[in-house]
C-alpha cells in the first residue's frame, strides 16, 4: 500500500493538477463543470467534495473499475513490479474457485452460441432478430445486453458444446441442457442474458415468442453456486456507472423494461425480475447510492404486497420514491410509444413518496370503513419507526399526521411505543451475544469503580409520550447517534492504532483498549461499537491493524466512516492556502501529536460515560425516594457519591469544570 501512490494510480484515469499540496481533478464518479476531486499525496487518499466518494488506490480501482479486491492488488503489483505472494488455498477452497470458474466458462460458451445463432443464422435473423428489432431494439443494445436466440431443436448447443469440449456434466449443472444429458434446455426462445456485478454471465432467461398461454413465457438457469437469485438484479453491471453518477437507482419489474429504458437513454435501471426486493438485492443498491426510485405499472396487482416489503428498504435508511405508470403501461411500452425523455418528464412529475403514498393508498381503501382506520395507521406507523433518522421521522410524522386526521402527538407516541419496543428487542439480541469477558477489575487508571452499580440499562420508565423530542436526542435508533466522544476513540484507533507509544512501548490501540475494555460493550453509537469491538477481536487474536484495514472493510459504512475520519483534518478549510498564503506542511501535524490527542481523547470518553452513569443513577435515587423505599435509597446516595468524585476527577484532569447538579 506505501508503494502504491494514489495520485500516480488515479493519473493513469483522471487528470490532475497540482493545488498546493494536493492534487485536483474533475471528479469520476459525479459529473461536474469545476473539479471538487482532491488526491492527497501525504494520506495517501482521495476524496470528492462534490459527491462525497473517496479512499485510497485500491477504492479507486474497485470504483472506477469494477475490479475485486484481488483484481486491485493484482493490477498494483503489476504497475509496481511487486511480486504477489498469494496464500495457499485449501483443497476445498480450490475446488470451490475452479467449480465457479468452470461454470462460467460454461456460460461463456452458451452466450456465445446463443449469439451465433441470433446474428449468424437466417433462422436466427428471421425470427429472432427481428422479433426483437420489432420491440424497438437496435443491434448495438441487443449486443450490449447479451441478447441471443436458442432455435427449437433437440440439441443443437450440446452437440456443439461437445464438439469444443466442454464438459456435459457442467452444462447439466448451470442447466443449459436436461438433467439426462439428451436436450437442450433453452428451445425455441430468444435469449436472455443475466451477468454479475462485474459483467461475468451467470445465468440465462428464455422468452417465448408464442403467445400461447401454456407455454410459459420465461424459464430461466437453476439456482447454481454462480447464480444465486436473490443476490442478482438484472442490468446491475450495465447500470452501475450510471447509478452512481446519477445517485438514484431505479427500479423495474421486467428484462425487457431494463433494456428498453437503457437504449432510450434512462440508464441507472434494474430489475428484481419479478420478485419483490430482497435484503441481499438492497445491499447491491445501497452500496451505490441511497436513493431508490420504484417504477411499476398502475395497475399492478402486487403492488401493496410489494409496497409492504420495502419496509425492508426503510430500515436500510434508504431514500424510497414510487412512481405509478398510467393504467396499462409499463416503462417498455411507454417508452416505446413515447420516448426516454417523456418518460423522464413524466418520473419527475409523478415520483411520489414511498410513506406518503401508502398512506394515500391505504386511506383510499378504508374510506368508508373507521374500523380499519385504526388497523391502517398502525401500518403507517411500524413504515415510519423502521427510518433510522430521527429528523427524516418527524418529518414524516407531521405530513401523515394532516393526511390521516390524527394528532400529530399520538402519531408520536405510537412511534416512539414501537421504537422502544425494536430497541429492546435488539438489546435483548446483543445481550445473548456471547460477552467478551474481562475478569480483571476494571481501572480507571487509579481511580475507583463503585462496585455495587447496577447494570447499565435505559429504562428511564417515562411514559412515552414524553420521550418526545427529547427521546431523539439520547436515544435515537440504531447509527444515528453522535455520541462525539465516542467518535474520538474510534477516529484513534482508526488513524493511529498502529503507532507505537514511546513510553509504554505498546500500540496506540493496544492501549486505548486496555483502557476503557469494561465500556467496550456499552458504547451508545452501533457503528463505533462494532468497530472498537472489531479491534478488540483483532488485537486478542495478535492482529495488527492499519488504516488501509477499515478503508477496506467489508461493511461500507466502516469505509465510509474511515475516510471520512482521515479525510476531516483537510476538509477544514479548503481554501486555507489562499486564505493565509502558506501551506498547510508548515502546520504542525496532528500525527505527530498522537500520544496527547489520544489520550485527552480517553478522558473525555470517561468522562462522558461517567457523567451518563450519574445521571442514570441519580434517576434511581428519585424513584426510590419517590417510592418510600429508604434503604434502596441510601444504596443509590451512596454510588451517587462514588460516581461524583469518579466525575470530578476525571474532569480535572481533562481540565473541564463540572458543575454540581
Ligand atoms: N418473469 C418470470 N417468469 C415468468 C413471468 C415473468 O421470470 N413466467 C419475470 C421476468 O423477470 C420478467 C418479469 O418477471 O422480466 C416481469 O414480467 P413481465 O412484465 O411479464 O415480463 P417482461 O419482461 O415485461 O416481458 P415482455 O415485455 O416481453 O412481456
Ligand atoms: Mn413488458
Amino acid at each position: 500500500m506505501e508503494a502504491a501512490r494514489v495520485e500516480e494510480v488515479v493519473a493513469d484515469f483522471v487528470t490532475l493538477k497540482r493545488r498546493g499540496v494536493n492534487l485536483i481533478g474533475l471528479c469520476p464518479f459525479h459529473n461536474e463543470r469545476t473539479p471538487s476531486f482532491n488526491v492527497n499525496p501525504a494520506r495517501n487518499i482521495f476524496k470528492c467534495f462534490g459527491c462525497g466518494k473517496g479512499g485510497d488506490s485500491v477504492t479507486f480501482l474497485r470504483e472506477h473499475e469494477n475490479m475485486s479486491y484481488v483484481e486491485a492488488l493484482r493490477w498494483l503489483a503489476n504497475k509496481y513490479n511487486i511480486e504477489l505472494e498469494e496464500v495457499e488455498q485449501t483443497p476445498e477452497q480450490l475446488a470451490e474457485i475452479q467449480l465457479a470458474e468452470s461454470l462460467y466458462i460454461v456460460n461463456e460458451f452458451g452466450l456465445q452460441h446463443f449469439q451465433h445463432q441470433l446474428f449468424e443464422t437466417d433462422e436466427g435473423k428471421s425470427v429472432a432478430l427481428s422479433y426483437f428489432k420489432n420491440r424497438g431494439l437496435r443491434e448495438e443494445t441487443i449486443r450490449t445486453f447479451g441478447l441471443g436466440y436458442a432455435p427449437d431443436q433437440r440439441d443443437l448447443l450440446l452437440v456443439s458444446a461437445r464438439a469444443n469440449g466442454h464438459d456435459p456434466e457442467l452444462l447439466k449443472k448451470v442447466g443449459l441442457c436436461s438433467q439426462d444429458g439428451s436436450r437442450d434446455f433453452f428451445r425455441a426462445r430468444v435469449m436472455f442474458t443475466i451477468h454479475n456485478l462485474s459483467g461475468k454471465v451467470a445465468a440465462f432467461a428464455g422468452r417465448t415468442m408464442s403467445s400461447d398461454k401454456k407455454i410459459p413465457k420465461y424459464i430461466n438457469s437453476p439456482e447454481t453456486e454462480i447464480y444465486v437469485k436473490n443476490k442478482i438484479l438484472y442490468g446491475a453491471h450495465q447500470a452501475k456507472r450510471a447509478i452512481r453518477q446519477q445517485d438514484e437507482c431505479i427500479l423495474v419489474e421486467g428484462y425487457m423494461d431494463v433494456i428498453a429504458l437503457y437504449q432510450e437513454g434512462i440508464q441507472n435501471v434494474v430489475a428484481s425480475s419479478g420478485t419483490s426486493l430482497t435484503e441481499g438485492q438492497l445491499q447491491l443498491i445501497k452500496r451505490n447510492t441511497n436513493n431508490l426510485k420504484i417504477l411499476y405499472d398502475g395497475d399492478s396487482a402486487g403492488i401493496k404486497a410489494a409496497l409492504r416489503g420495502l419496509d425492508l428498504a426503510l430500515e436500510q435508511n434508504l431514500n424510497v420514491k414510487i412512481c405509478l405508470l398510467p393504467d396499462g403501461h409499463d416503462p417498455d411500452s411507454y417508452v416505446q410509444e413515447f420516448s426516454g425523455e417523456e418518460l423522464t418528464q413524466y418520473i419527475e412529475a409523478n415520483s411520489k413518496d414511498f410513506i406518503l403514498l401508502k398512506t394515500e393508498l391505504l386511506l383510499e381503501e378504508t374510506k368508508n370503513d373507521p374500523a380499519k382506520r385504526t388497523g391502517l395507521i398502525k401500518d403507517i406507523v411500524a413504515s415510519i419507526a423502521k427510518i433510522p433518522d430521527p429528523i427524516k421521522r418527524s418529518v414524516y410524522l407531521r405530513e401523515c399526521s394532516a393526511l390521516l386526521e390524527v394528532p400529530e402527538d399520538i402519531l408520536v407516541s405510537e412511534t416512539n411505543k414501537l421504537i422502544n419496543t425494536n430497541l429492546r428487542k435488539s438489546e435483548e439480541k446483543a445481550a445473548r451475544r456471547p460477552e467478551a469477558a474481562s475478569d480483571s477489575p476494571p481501572s480507571f487508571q487509579g481511580t475507583e469503580w463503585p462496585t455495587e452499580l447496577p447494570p447499565m440499562s435505559s429504562d428511564t420508565e417515562l411514559p412515552p409520550e414524553q420521550q418526545w423530542p427529547e427521546h431523539i436526542e439520547q436515544r435515537p435508533v440504531a447509527g444515528h447517534i453522535e455520541a462525539f466522544q465516542e467518535k474520538d476513540i474510534i477516529r484513534m484507533l482508526v488513524l493511529y492504532g498502529d503507532k507505537m507509544l514511546e513510553q509504554e512501548q505498546v500500540t496506540v490501540a493496544q492501549y486505548i483498549l486496555a483502557d476503557i475494555e469494561e465500556s467496550l460493550d456499552s458504547f451508545d453509537n452501533p457503528l463505533y461499537g462494532r468497530i472498537a469491538a472489531e479491534c478488540r477481536d483483532m488485537i486478542v487474536n495478535g492482529q495488527t491493524f492499519d488504516q488501509h484495514h477499515f478503508i477496506q472493510h467489508d461493511s461500507s459504512d466502516v469505509c465510509e466512516l474511515a475516510i471520512n475520519l482521515i479525510a476531516t483534518p483537510w476538509e477544514f478549510s479548503p481554501n486555507w492556502e489562499e486564505m493565509w498564503s502558506y501551506p498547510l506542511q508548515n502546520q504542525k501535524m496532528p500525527e505527530l501529536n498522537f500520544d496527547l490527542d489520544m489520550k485527552q481523547a480517553l478522558l473525555r470518553f470517561k468522562l462522558h460515560k461517567v457523567m451518563k452513569m450519574c445521571e442514570m443513577n441519580l434517576n434511581r435515587v428519585k424513584k426510590a425516594s419517590q417510592d418510600g423505599d429508604d434503604a434502596e435509597m441510601m444504596r443509590y446516595m451512596k454510588i451517587q457519591q462514588k460516581l461524583n468524585e469518579t466525575r470530578n476527577e476525571i474532569a480535572a484532569r481533562v481540565g473541564t469544570v463540572v458543575l454540581p447538579k
